[in-house]
This record gives C-alpha cells, sequence and structure tokens, in this order.
C-alpha cells in the first residue's frame, strides 16, 4: 500500500508550484506519466488510426462502422478503408453518409465503402440495417 502511494504519488502528483497574480497555483510537472507516452500495445492516445493500422492487410474482410457520417467514425471507415476492409458505415443521416463516402472515395477510389441507414435509438431501425446487411451477403469482421 505504502509503494503504491508512493508510486501514485511521483506520477501523477508532482507539481510546480507557480504564483501568478491570483496566488499559487499547481501546475502537472509531468503531464506525460498522466498520458504515457506509450501503453503496453506500443501506441497512446495520441497515436493516429493510420498508425496503429500501417502495413495491415484488411482485404476481404468486412467491417460495419457506427456513426461513421461524423468524427472519429469518419476517420475509422477512412482508414479501414485504406487498409483494403470492406466499410458498411451505419448512419442516422443516409445523405451526410453518402457524402462521406464519397470524399472518401475520391481519396482513394479503391475503398470499398457503403452508406447505409441505421438509427441506433431505433430497434425497428436496428432489426431494418441488420435484415439488409445480412442479405447483402457478405460476412461480418469487425463491429464498431
Ligand atoms: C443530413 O445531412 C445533410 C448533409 O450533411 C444535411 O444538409 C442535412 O441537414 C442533414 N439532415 C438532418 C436531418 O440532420
Amino acid at each position: 500500500m505504502k509503494n503504491r502511494w508512493s508510486w501514485i504519488l511521483r506520477n501523477f502528483l508532482e507539481f510546480y508550484t507557480l504564483t501568478l497574480p491570483v496566488g499559487p497555483v499547481l501546475v502537472p510537472s509531468k503531464p506525460a506519466a498522466i498520458y504515457p507516452r506509450k501503453g503496453a500495445t506500443g501506441f497512446s492516445a495520441s497515436s493516429t488510426a493510420e498508425e496503429a493500422t500501417q502495413g495491415l492487410d484488411g482485404t476481404g474482410l468486412t467491417a460495419i462502422v457506427t456513426g461513421a457520417s461524423s468524427g472519429i467514425g469518419t476517420e475509422t471507415a477512412r482508414v479501414l478503408g485504406l487498409r483494403g476492409v470492406h466499410v458498411v458505415m451505419g448512419v442516422r443521416n443516409l445523405t451526410a453518409g453518402r457524402g462521406v463516402k464519397e470524399t472518401i472515395v475520391r481519396q482513394n477510389p479503391n475503398a470499398k465503402i457503403d452508406a447505409m441507414e441505421l438509427d441506433l435509438s431505433s430497434m425497428a431501425s436496428v432489426r431494418k440495417f441488420a435484415a439488409d446487411f445480412k442479405s447483402s451477403g457478405l460476412p461480418l469482421n469487425i463491429l464498431m
């Protein structure tokens, strides 16, 4: 217990004390200890999807990526497409999803990307998506 606390103190609670006009302010002196540069996988919170999938060949795999019409979902779809994975984007807004698909395919004409309507807040939508996906005959290797 004593060791654990001293480890926590060493790694998380080292601060500089800055004296600002408002008074003394504690500033972490080792932010890298709170967000380690690399974990056991060799990657960290600042690693990109491209770095994490470098050298991987996803040809023949199919992934369903939910929420792919924005943010991290879009980036996930783009990078899986870059690695040869057939990506089925489950999107609430099919117009937005098709736009994302066009953008990805413009950058990488080999990308296999489909956009299908999916609203995870609606069980009917989930069932319809699942039925449509099953009838496509594609395998499901990755679900995100
Ligand atoms: C769907 O996406 C399109 C294109 O991004 C946008 O113009 C439209 O407002 C969106 N519709 C809804 C209901 O959010």
